[in-house]
């Protein structure tokens, strides 16, 4: 391919206290094409983001911006240079509007220099309507949920003139429909000429969507190509430095004591008539399409959001639930879908977070046992295969994927009877996917009972016992054993075929 080559890095290397974050590393791009950047769980590809965008000053090495040396001292100088990026963790503004979010730091003006209000708004609504977003630009951040505040984001980096793109994992909290829509977008910045460098750790995007890929492991280059020359089982390889098998745990069927009930949930919007059990050593696979009700109920079930009616029992014993403190007193614990900003105190060291919400096991007298919570962290953290310098590094410096592990990790070590796992593997490498199943098979195994809410189909179909299906609020449908197959999960979810 002749396309030029317009950005290039050099040498790059980023060094943390304790923590090499990237040596010596090589990256292309250009016009015209996607790069995928893939790498595990704390590979260093968010600090290239970082890098690339002026955020975080190399230690060393060269940045060439068309064959000539640049240096981004601010964010800034790389917006001027032409470089824009839609992070990991955007922040954005929960108090300003959608179009202030947008344009916040290069609003258009008016010729008496004041912020041009009318022309602001207009702008952010074309780039939304570009990207499928139908919502007005003037409403509030804070009144948008998860998958639209990501969309202001991408929007944000969208709305500076830019020749450089970087996506890191921008599809990971947006639903089907939005996803759709994103690819059509990098199709036509493909098709202005841009030089896209793409993040993610999901294998069918990559392959869709990419033209070229660069592999880094540890914070090394390990290598790179064209897609057309590669397939996933090369580009694993290269990222673990080993095959991996997709294979799931093996697990014998227990069937345990019942230890949830759930009858008749309601609520006035978003589900309706909610019933089912749920067993000691049991993993209860939730399947469904974006926007089915899923997480909505699960929420409700962790007293988050409430009911208009319905009953738990809990070991037989009727339970209300109007709060997180009185699910997690009653032995239920929700580890949510999103689990950036609400599921860690980022200043705190891992090992204080994970021991957080069970602090009744390692205090003894009201003095805590140091020693017994790096006991407790340790024991959770590795079985998720936490990649960490040590437990007492702040968990706001993790990579992305090893901040889920955390969360995941703090909740499993309070002991609980049912955990309601929301997209369990979402974030997570595909080698540290693999531990993460293998723990929950192990948890079940020792009598825990699992929910387990996921849109991934061999994942549902690897892990659970039995699936529940949802649509539009409802249960629609129970599989088990034969009936459970990748057809019966698609056809009930998106209900086709079935009467009117
Ligand atoms: N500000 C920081 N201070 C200290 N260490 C950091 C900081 N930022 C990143 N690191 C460390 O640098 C390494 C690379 O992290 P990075 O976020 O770049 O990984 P990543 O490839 O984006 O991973 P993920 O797939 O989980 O998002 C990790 O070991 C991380 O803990
Ligand atoms: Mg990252």
């Amino acid at each position: 391919m002749s396309d030029p080559e317009i950005l290039a890095l050099e040498g790059v290397s980023k060094l943390f206290p304790g923590v090499r974050a990237l040596s010596d590393v090589t990256l292309r791009l250009f016009a015209g094409q996607v790069t995928a950047l893939i790498g595990e769980n704390g590979a260093g590809k968010s600090t290239l983001v970082k890098i690339l965008t002026g955020i975080y000053q190399p230690d060393g090495g060269r940045i060439l911006l068309d064959g000539a040396e640049v240096h981004f001292p601010t964010a800034q100088h790389a917006a001027a240079a032409g470089i824009t990026a839609i992070h990991q963790e955007t922040v954005l503004f929960d108090d300003l509007s959608v179009a202030e979010n947008i344009f916040l730091g290069h609003a258009p003006r008016t010729r008496f220099g004041l912020i041009d209000t009318a022309a602001m708004m207009e702008r952010s609504g074309a780039i939304l309507r570009d990207i499928g977003a139908t919502f007005d630009p003037g409403l509030k951040l804070h009144d948008l949920g998860i998958a639209k505040k990501h969309l202001v984001a991408i929007a944000r980096a969208l709305s500076v003139d830019a020749r450089v793109v970087v996506m890191d994992e921008p599809t990971a909290a947006l639903s089907h429909k939005e996803i759709t829509e994103l690819y059509d977008l990098v199709d036509q910045l493909k098709a202005q000429g841009k030089a896209i460098l793409f993040i993610s750790h999901k294998f069918d995007e990559i392959f869709r969507i990419a033209d070229r890929y660069t592999v880094f492991r540890d914070g090394q280059f390990v290598g790179e190509g064209a897609m057309d020359d590669v397939d996933q089982g090369a580009l694993v390889q290269m990222m673990v430095g080993r095959p991996v098998d997709q294979i799931f745990p093996k697990r014998e069927r227990l069937a345990g004591t019942e230890v949830l009930r759930v009858a008749g949930y309601d609520h006035p919007t978003e589900f309706a008539d909610i019933n089912f059990a749920l067993h000691r050593g049991e993993i209860l696979g939730f399947y469904g399409l974006v926007g089915a009700g899923r997480s909505e109920f699960m929420q409700a079930l962790f007293g988050i959001t409430k009911p208009s009616k319905g009953a738990v029992r809990i070991d037989g014993k009727v339970r209300v639930l109007r709060s997180p403190a009185e699910a997690v007193a009653a032995g239920i614990v929700y580890v949510p879908e999103d689990r950036g900003a609400q599921g860690t105190i980022r200043a705190l060291p891992i090992f204080q977070n994970v021991t957080l919400p069970s602090l009744h096991v390692t205090s003894h007298n009201g003095f805590l046992r140091l020693a017994e919570e790096f006991r407790l962290a340790r024991q959770y953290t590795e079985r998720l295969d936490l990649r960490a310098a040590s437990l007492d590094q702040a968990v706001g410096n993790l990579s992305g994927g090893n901040q889920q592990k955390v969360v995941i990790a703090k909740w499993l070590a309070t002991r609980p009877k049912v955990i309601i796992l929301d997209e369990p593997t979402k974030g997570i490498d595909i080698g540290s996917k693999a531990a993460v199943h293998e723990f929950m098979a192990e948890l079940a195994a020792e009598g825990l009972a699992v929910i387990m809410v996921s849109s991934e189909i061999p994942e549902i179909l690897g892990m659970s016992d039995r699936v529940i299906v949802m649509r539009e609020g409802r249960i629609v449908a129970e599989l088990d054993g034969d009936g459970l197959t990748p057809e019966t999960l698609v056809r009930h979810a998106a209900g086709i075929g079935e009467d009117p």
